[in-house]
């Protein structure tokens, strides 16, 4: 009797523990999920998911996981990629976190011209997130935004209005085409000056900046902008501009922090440009600010302060005013033929500077 409740309630403690140990493991799950379609955004630029999604620069991601490696037929793989795939191999999570860690030299001369995730805990999010999507491009996993809820990143890139809606003006200087839209003209129209015209309303602090810059901007500009491989660095450099191969920097030589926050909102993250949003695009001003030692880590960006700031390289470039020098006389038709007195000598040839190479050369 004793013997047997003994034996009942060990079985009710494994399956406690086995619940536990589900529940906790699908928890998990979806948060590795939910973190690997944040750290997809590196990937978006070149890879579509979602349902429509069509190849752009690599082929789309729908079931990737299923689908086997190298299947996508409407895709031209490069031939190095095809060589590296045996016929009918899949993907697993083994092989893709080795492919992804570093792409170029998994299989040397791949398309993919990506430096590679370094942080396996990332590889396994964006791994896991991969695996949730089926071959339409579903998520069938659910995370903690909610259960099974479809996601898109092609849907989340819809433009806003279509031109084929606006009626054409049959007015115009030329009578062809239409009215930019008022949207449309803004769309364009975000350049940034030094003394922060242009600048959107907006603020970001350099924390905030911190899971921006990790998740959508180290893999190519390094952890702390020191530039992985051959990629731009982004801070440091100090000091180096008089030397043989000075090292130019935001910190080091930009003249204004405009040009950085124009740059990033226009360009960056590279190949999927134009994704941040404003308020983005200053907490990872702010935190590249940070990275080159030009603020405290507390330190918070908006449209207000920011036309006070000065880089430090600031005053080292000058105003080009040599319209405004004597010997040059704008109003002044140019002279175009006989123009010194008398006939013309040769002063100099090339070859006399050392320019041009000897004939046996
Ligand atoms: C600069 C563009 C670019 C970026 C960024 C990029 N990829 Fe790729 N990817 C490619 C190209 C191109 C291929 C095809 C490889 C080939 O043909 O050599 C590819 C292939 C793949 C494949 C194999 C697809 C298949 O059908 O077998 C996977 C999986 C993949 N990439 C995942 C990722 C993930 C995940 C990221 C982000 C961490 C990423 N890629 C970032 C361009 C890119
Ligand atoms: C897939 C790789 C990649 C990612 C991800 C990426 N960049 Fe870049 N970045 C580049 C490349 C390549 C250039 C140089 C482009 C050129 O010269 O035309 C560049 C240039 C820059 C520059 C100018 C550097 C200089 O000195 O000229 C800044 C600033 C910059 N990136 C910021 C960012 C920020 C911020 C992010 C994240 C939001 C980001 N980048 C994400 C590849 C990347």
């Amino acid at each position: 009797m004793n013997h047997s409740i003994k034996r009942i309630s060990v079985r009710a403690y494994g399956v406690a523990f086995f619940l536990i140990f589900m529940l906790g493991a699908s928890a998990a799950q979806a948060n590795d999920i939910e973190n690997g379609k944040k750290l997809y955004r590196q990937c978006a630029g070149c890879h579509q998911i979602g349902p429509g999604a069509s190849n752009s620069f690599g082929p789309q991601l729908n079931g990737v996981m299923q689908r086997g490696a190298a299947k996508v037929e409407s895709f031209d793989y490069s031939s190095a990629f095809n060589e590296a795939m045996a016929p009918d191999v899949k993907w697993n999570s083994s092989s893709l976190s080795a492919f992804l860690e570093a792409p170029l030299t998994n299989i040397p001369g791949t398309a993919m011209a990506f430096p590679g995730v370094k942080s396996e805990d990332e590889r396994t999010s964006i791994i896991a997130y991969l695996a949730a999507i089926d071959v339409d491009g579903n998520l069938t996993a659910s995370t903690d935004e909610g259960a099974g809820k479809a996601d898109s990143m092609a849907a989340e890139a819809q433009p806003r209005m279509l031109a084929a809606d606006v009626e054409v003006p049959t007015h115009g200087v030329l009578h062809i085409g239409r009215a930019a839209l008022a949207e449309e003209v803004a769309a364009w129209d975000i350049d940034v000056r030094p003394d922060g015209l242009g600048l959107p309303k907006g603020a970001g602090s350099a924390i905030a900046g911190v899971e921006i810059y990790d998740t959508q901007c180290a893999a190519c500009h390094g952890d702390f902008g020191d530039g992985t491989g051959r990629w731009p660095v982004l801070a440091g450099g100090q000091d180096t501009l008089t030397d043989e191969r000075p090292e130019k920097t935001i910190g080091s030589y930009w003249p204004y922090l405009s040009t950085v926050f124009d740059y990033v909102r226009r360009a960056m993250p590279f190949g999927n440009a134009r994704s941040l949003s404003d308020d983005d695009v200053y907490s990872v001003t702010a935190y590249l600010m940070y990275l080159n030692d030009l603020v405290e880590e507390d330190f918070v960006l908006n449209s207000e302060n920011f036309a006070e700031i000065r880089l430090p390289n600031e005053e080292n470039f000058i105003a080009d005013t040599r319209s405004k020098e004597p010997h040059f006389n704008g109003s002044v038709e140019p002279c175009m033929s006989d123009c010194l007195p008398g006939v013309a000598t040769i002063s100099q040839r090339a070859r006399v500077l050392d320019v041009t190479p000897d004939e046996d050369i």
